[in-house]
Order: structure tokens, then sequence, then C-alpha cells
């Protein structure tokens, strides 16, 4: 087999080089090489790897190729090579619910905060090795916070003429626990996790407060507008619509001093105590008392440990400092329960929420309770005391990187989840993808024992540290980005695998015909027609790449095309997802989210055939004209971004895209000279895609012709397909790295995509072409074009590599 890889010597040698747990990466300047040593050393190893190449081939095809078999698609391989059909069947007869239920219970039945939990690590391991799988656990020195102490309380001055005028009393003491319930053993466990952000500041303020909505960017320039003072007060803001670390970010930014935020019902749709539905554990509505955890990074501008962007957390290495990385101020999360005193204590106190329009209205659910939402802020007389301590150290995370070994050394699958939670639980977050990922490394060990080899390596990675900001997959991208570079043609995540019934995908446009064929071939678990499958369920929409998991680093600082699956609760419908609070617990999956765990199964099946897919059919799987289609969209999106009416946004999710935009003070530049110069990006589109719509009909032909048999005297033609799917996968394994800019995104030069980036105000939902949205929010015109220019380099570089 190693004879085709002879043309691409060069890739190979980066590939053996940086083969990730056998050798350590130095990192350090490039080595400079001149273009004639260059030019004569690939002449040199290209000749000799040529002609050794041809005589292994000629033996392997000629002497050795068994003449008669029919499932026979790739020369060279072991006797024993599974067809990829048989590997099908392993894939979907193997996972099983009962041992899922088992994975679950195991994960959740103990904390597992980054950093706490070696135990889980090495049990993940010997797992992953009894399956046949060769894994390690992997260590990096990260920056974290662990929490210490916190105290959240509504003090009021007694009144003048009390007998105690003057006096600070307390009205409400907030517990800030989650109530213990007698159905759900993960709510009783002694050692439970606090409620705390990952990465906020330790403090202790006291101070009056203002209600300010979700906390995006226009709810607080509403508030600026408005002449609502912000300074030196602390923000009551509720969870959703973007990113948390954000709304800390821009409070922050604004002088506010420190920042409570709270889960409203009102976002959790139909299903609610307020609609008359039962609370958890007796009902699917939310338990009042569950606090949504969670990091408060500042996510958009860099993920990973903050003390050491762009290169990985080894010990010794040198250290950057945090400021802009993570808040300075403190904040905790709270439950509504606990929210309700201090939103009840604005009442009648300032503008009221109405004032400012639908956006502030939308989804307030506590009015049944007797909130009004008022903004504030509260007199000088009724004021918050947020105190919060976090101990910040410098400690080993643990992922488990697990190896098949392909026949093809430099084209390399990685399969990731994350094993970290913020509780003690995490049956949806992250461990029903834990649950999941170890089903289909079972099934894939099963094949291994049957004689199977794949024809790519496939890397499973169970990572750590991804709740305070996808710690243990980037310091790993970036500790094996050369070796990525050179060889990873995709990476798979699954996070939260299970919390509902509904499919969702979001992912590079490459890879969207795989997951479009693959759900085709798995069996719905909940069938109302007999055969449906997970396809015939699934409304087919792929969103694009946002943050917010561990694809980040892979899509957007190393250009690998990702995606992302999971099976979610239906909006409205499902019962209610208790994230990252103690109610994301085994009882309530089985109860709740996924009684008898037949999503998981399935979950299972998919995730094994989308790793098969790509890791073991001769053409690789990916599909360049959905590329050049989908970035044609997405110049229209920005066109119609320039004169759009924003008043109107139709999804939720571009409701929140408008919330977060960051306006501009002064128009810079000519948006009408901006608009016209999109005309070469359209050109460009076009171009690209008439060289991926040849690219895919070549792999169309090859796939055909690899399936044939070709007799042992034709092993010249045989000799050349083989070169031709090599250099055509090439073709396709380079395509998402021409999109990289190596300085990156304005002001957050660490995100390289010029496609693909979290919002710079969101976080967790996509924009696309980054560094266009940016300007124009902005009515930077000037660098708008800039980034035209940019953007057109590399679908031009992407063109030139596929042709
Ligand atoms: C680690 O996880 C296991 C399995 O969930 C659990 O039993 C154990 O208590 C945890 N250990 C610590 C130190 O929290
Ligand atoms: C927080 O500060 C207040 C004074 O503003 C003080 O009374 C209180 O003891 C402090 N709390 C802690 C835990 O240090
Ligand atoms: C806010 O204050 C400015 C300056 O004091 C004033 O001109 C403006 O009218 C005020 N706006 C509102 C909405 O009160
Ligand atoms: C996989 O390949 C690497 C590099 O060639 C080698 O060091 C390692 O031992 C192999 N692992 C297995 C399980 O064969
Ligand atoms: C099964 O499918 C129906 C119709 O799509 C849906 O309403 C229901 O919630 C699903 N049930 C389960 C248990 O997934
Ligand atoms: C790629 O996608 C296009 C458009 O959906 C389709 O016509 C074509 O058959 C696909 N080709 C491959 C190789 O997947
Ligand atoms: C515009 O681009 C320059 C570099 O070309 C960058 O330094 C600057 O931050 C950009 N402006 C904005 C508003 O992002």
């Amino acid at each position: 087999m190693h004879l085709v890889q002879s043309d691409l010597g060069h890739d190979e040698k980066m590939a053996n080089e940086y083969t990730p747990l056998i050798t350590t990466v130095t990192v350090g300047p490039v080595r400079r090489r001149y273009p004639h040593q260059i030019i004569r050393r690939f002449c040199t190893v290209a000749l000799g790897s040529s002609l050794i190449a041809l005589f292994i081939t000629f033996l392997i095809t000629v002497v050795f190729a068994p003449q008669h078999d029919t499932h026979h698609r790739w020369p060279g391989h072991h006797k024993n090579h599974l067809a990829h059909e048989e590997l099908k069947t392993i894939l979907l007869e193997t996972p099983s619910s009962s041992k899922a239920t088992e994975w679950s219970r195991y994960y959740t039945s103990g904390p597992h905060l980054a950093g706490k939990n070696l135990s889980q690590a090495e049990w993940t391991r010997d797992r992953w090795n009894e399956w046949g799988i060769n894994s390690n656990v992997v260590a990096y020195e990260t920056y974290i916070n662990y929490p210490v102490d916190h105290r959240l309380a509504l003090l009021e001055k007694a009144k003048s003429g009390a007998a105690d005028a003057g006096a600070w009393k307390v009205a409400f003491e907030a517990s800030l626990e989650e109530d213990v319930l007698e159905e759900d053993p993960t709510s009783q466990l002694e050692d439970s996790v606090p409620t705390f952000h990952g990465y906020s500041a330790s403090g202790n303020v006291t101070g009056s407060f203002v209600y300010v909505n979700y906390g995006t960017y226009w709810d607080f320039e509403d508030l600026v507008k408005a002449n609502v003072s912000l300074e030196g007060k602390i923000a009551v803001a509720r969870y959703g619509g973007i990113f948390r670390g954000l709304k800390v970010k821009r409070a922050q930014e604004l002088g506010m001093i420190g920042v409570v935020i709270f889960t409203d019902p009102g976002d959790d749709g139909e299903t609610t105590e307020a609609n008359g539905y039962d609370t958890y554990p007796n009902g699917p509505a939310r338990n009042p008392s569950s606090v949504q955890r969670g990091s408060v990074q500042f996510l958009s501008v860099a993920p990973g440990d903050p003390t050491t962007p762009g290169y990985p957390s080894k010990p010794g290495v040198p250290r950057a400092p945090v400021d802009k990385a993570i808040p300075s101020i403190p904040s905790l999360p709270i439950s509504y329960l606990e929210a309700l005193p201090i939103l009840k204590a604005l009442n009648g106190i300032g503008p009221r929420a109405q004032d400012f329009g639908q956006y502030w209205t939308r989804n307030t659910g506590l009015a049944y309770k007797g909130v009004e939402y008022n903004i504030g802020p509260s007199p000088d007389d009724v004021v918050l005391n947020l105190y919060n301590e976090q101990d910040y150290a410098i400690t080993p995370i643990w992922n488990v990187i697990g190896i098949i070994n392909g026949t093809i050394p430099d084209e390399v699958i990685v399969v990731g989840n994350h094993r970290d939670a913020w509780i003690a639980g995490g049956a949806g977050d992250p461990n029903s993808g834990s649950a999941v990922l170890n089903e289909a490394i079972r099934s894939f060990g099963k094949a291994l024992e049957r004689g199977w080899k794949p024809l790519r390596t496939i890397v499973f990675a169970s990572w750590d540290g991804e709740e305070y900001g996808l710690v243990g997959s980037t310091e790993w991208v970036e500790e094996y980005l050369p070796w990525l570079t050179a060889a990873n043609v995709a990476y798979i995540n699954v996070d939260v695998g299970v919390r509902g019934p509904i499919f969702s995908a979001s992912a590079a446009p490459l890879l969207h015909k795989l997951i479009h064929d693959v759900t085709a071939s798995v069996q719905s678990p909940n069938q109302t027609i007999k055969g449906q499958t997970v396809r015939d369920l699934w409304d087919g929409r792929i969103s694009t790449m946002g943050s917010g998991s561990d694809f980040t680093a892979f899509q957007d600082f190393a250009g690998i095309p990702s995606l992302d699956i999971g099976f979610n609760e239906e909006t409205g419908n499902s019962p209610i997802y208790h994230y990252h609070s103690n109610y994301d617990s085994f009882h309530w999956m089985s109860e709740f989210g996924d009684p008898g765990f037949i999503y998981h199964k399935t979950m299972a099946q998919v995730l094994g055939l989308i790793t098969a897919k790509l890791a073991d059919v001769p053409l690789l799987s990916l599909n360049a004209t959905n590329y050049a289609d989908a970035l044609k969209e997405y110049i229209k999106k920005v066109e119609a971004k320039l004169t759009a009416s924003q008043a109107n946004p139709s999804t939720e999710e571009d409701i929140f895209a408008f919330r977060a935009r960051a306006i501009g003070t002064e128009v810079k530049g000519n948006p009408n000279h901006f608009k016209n110069s999109l005309g070469r990006l359209y050109q460009s589109v076009d171009a690209f895609k008439s060289s991926a719509v040849e690219l895919d009909a070549k792999s169309e032909r090859l796939a055909k012709e690899v399936n044939e048999h070709i007799p042992w005297w034709k092993w010249i033609s045989k000799l050349k397909l083989l070169h031709e799917i090599r250099s055509t996968n090439t073709k396709y394994k380079k395509i998402e790295r021409a999109f990289l800019y190596q300085h990156g995104l304005d002001s957050r030069p660490w995100f390289k995509h010029v496609v693909f980036a979290p919002g710079v105000w969101t976080g967790y939902a996509g924009a696309v072409f980054p560094g266009l949205d940016e300007s124009i929010d902005k009515e930077d015109y000037v660098n708008a074009t800039k980034w035209v220019y940019i953007i057109d380099d590399c679908i031009k570089t992407a063109t030139k590599t596929i042709e």
C-alpha cells in the first residue's frame, strides 16, 4: 500500500514526524529551505520512491492480489479485509442500549470536573484498550479555577424612623444550591459540584443592580441610549441567546462590577410550570431550583488555556497574561427561584422592559410569580452583595487518545467527545456522547477482531476541560498542528449525543452530503411508518459551525472540515433539558431524556457509520460542489446584510445575531465601492465551482472504477487508478486548508478561518465570512474591502488546489 503515497513523499514524512504520542513537536520558527534544495530533494525522493513504489505495486497487484475476490476494492490490503458492507453490518449490529446505559451510569456516578477525575480518564483508556484500540492518557497543564466560596444576598437599609434606621438588613440570602430530590440520587451526592462559573473572577462587590435582559450587545446598547446608569452597578441578566461569557464581557466593558445570570423559564417554550406542567422530577417542566453552571471565558476571542494562546500547555511553557481572555469582574449563576426576590425588588423602579420593545418582552416567563421586569437600577438602599471566591491553579487535565492505524499514514480521521462535566451527572452533556462514543469504539473493536484494518488512521479522543473553554481539544490541536495540517481529513464531534428525539447537525459544507447519506442508512428508533430512517425524520437542515464545542480548534484554527451531531429536544414539546444542572442526571435521562437509551444506540450507529465511511471508502466522502454552493449563499447573505432592514429577523438565530452586533461609531470608506467589490468574489466562486464539479465528477468516476474488477495483466491501469485516487483524495484533503488566513481575524488572531468563526458577540452561533460580517457591523468599509481581497485569495488558492 505504501506505494501510492510516494507521489506525496513530503506529506508522508510530515505525517510520520508528527504522529501523536510518539514524538514531541518542538514549537519554534519553521526551518527555512531554499527552493532549489527543495526541488532537488523532491526530485531525488520522488524518483527513488516512485521506482520502489512501482516495483512493490507490481508485486502486490500481480503476484499477491487475490483474483476472485469480488469485494476486494483496494489492492494491497490484508487478505482478511472486510468489505465495507460487512463493516457497516458490524457497526449497525454491535451498539446496544443496555451497554450505553451501563456507560452512562458509570460516567454520571461521581463528579468529573476538568482536571478532577483521573480515574475516569484511566477507566476510559482501559475500556478502549480492552476493545482492542491502543489508547493512552495524555496530560496538559492548564490554568483553571475551582470554586471555594460564594454568596449572593439582597440587602436593604432599614427605613428612617425605624428603630434600627440606616442599618443594612438581609432581605434575601440566596442558597446558591439546587434542591436535593428524593427521586434523583445524583442530586443527593455529598461531593456535588457547587454552582459557579468557569474562569470567573474572584471578588466581593456590593452595589445596586440593573436588569439587562439577555445581556447582548444591543441590550446593553438600549440601556446606554436610555441613560440607564450602569457604571458601578451589578448586572442581572437572563441566560440565552449568546454565550454567557460575552454577557460578562460587555458588562465589564461598560464599567459594571458584577454579573448575576439566571434561567428564565420563559425560554423553555410551552413546557413550563406557568402552563400547568409538573416540574422535574414529577413532570417535564424545569425544576425551579435548577442552576446553569458554565464558563464565562471570552470564547469568541480565543478558546483553550487562556495563558497559552496558540501553543500547547506543556509543563514549563511561558504563560501569557489572561486579562483579555477571561473576566475581571465576578459573576454567579442562579436559579429562577432565587432570581424572584431580586427581580421583584425592581418592580416599579426605572423603565419597564416593554418600554424597550419586543426583544425585551419575548420569553419573559416569571410574570405569573409577580415579576414586572423593571430595569432599575435599584435605589441606593437596595443592593446586592455578590461574593465569589475561586481558586486558580495550573493543574493537569487528561485527554484519552485511542488510535487505529490505517494503511495510508497521512490520511487521518479524528473522532471526539469531551468527558468532563460541570456536575456529577452530565448524562446529557457530555456523557450521552461518551456512552455513544464508547459504543462506536466497541463496534470498531469487533471489526478489528475480524481482521479489519481501515484504509485511514482513526484517532478517538475523550477530551477533558471542554467545559472551561474547549481546553483539552484546543491544546491537543495546537500541539499536533503540523501533523494535523498534513494528515487530518475530517474531525467528527459528538458532545451532547442525546437529550431528546430530534436529530441535529452542524457541519462544514464539505461534509453535508456524508451526513445526509449516513442518516439515510440508520433506522429511526421512533417509526410511525415501518422502515423510517433517521434521515426520514430529520428536516435535513445543517447549521454552520459556530463555537461551543471541541470542533472549534479543528475547524477555525487548523482548517479541518468538521461536523457535530446529536439528538436534541423538540422545542416546545420535549421534556426540559436541565443544561449544566445537577438534574442533567442519569435519572432524568432514563425517565425523560431517552427512556430505554434507544437514541443512544442510534447515535452510536450514526457515529460509527460516519467514521467508517470517511475512513474506509477509497474515495474520500467529501463534496466540493456543496462547498462552492455554500460560499455563494454566504456572499449573498453578506450582500443582503448591507441592505437588510434589521427590524425583521426571521429566525431565532438571526434575532440574536442582530442583537449581538457591535455597531461602529463612524462610517469608514464607501459602502457602494465595497458592494461592487463583491462581484469579484462571485466570479472567484464561479471558477471554484467549475473545478469543484469536475473534481466531484472525477471522484464519482473513480469510485465506480475502483469497484470494477481489473484483471491482473492490466496492472498498469490499476496502478494509474490508484495514483488518480490518491491525488484526488489529496485535493479534497487540502480544500479547507486554503481558507485559513495566517494573520487571523481582526482583533482575534487565533481564529484563522475566513469563512467560519463564532460571532464576536454571539459565541455559540456561527458567523460566515466573519471579516466581512464584523466590518459591515462596524460600518468599516475600508476593512470590509480588505477582507474581500483576503477571501478572494483564499478562494483562488482553493481553486488551484483542486484544479
Ligand atoms: C470519578 O468518577 C467516578 C465514576 O463516575 C466516580 O465514581 C468517582 O467518585 C469520581 N472520583 C472523584 C475523585 O470525584
Ligand atoms: C465582603 O465585603 C463586605 C463589605 O463590603 C464585608 O462585610 C464582607 O465580610 C465581605 N465578605 C467576605 C466573604 O469577605
Ligand atoms: C440621555 O442623556 C442625554 C444627555 O444628558 C440627553 O441628551 C438625552 O435626551 C437623554 N436620553 C434619554 C432617553 O433620556
Ligand atoms: C501505529 O503506527 C505508529 C506509527 O507508525 C506506530 O508507532 C504504532 O506502534 C502503531 N500502533 C499500533 C497499535 O500498531
Ligand atoms: C416519536 O416521533 C413523534 C413524531 O415525530 C414525536 O412527536 C415523538 O415525540 C417521538 N417520540 C419519541 C419517544 O421520540
Ligand atoms: C456532490 O454534490 C453534488 C450536488 O449536491 C452532487 O450532484 C454530486 O453527485 C456529489 N458528488 C459527490 C462525489 O459526492
Ligand atoms: C481593520 O484592519 C486593521 C488591520 O488591517 C486592524 O488592525 C483593525 O483592528 C481593523 N479594524 C477593526 C474595526 O476591526
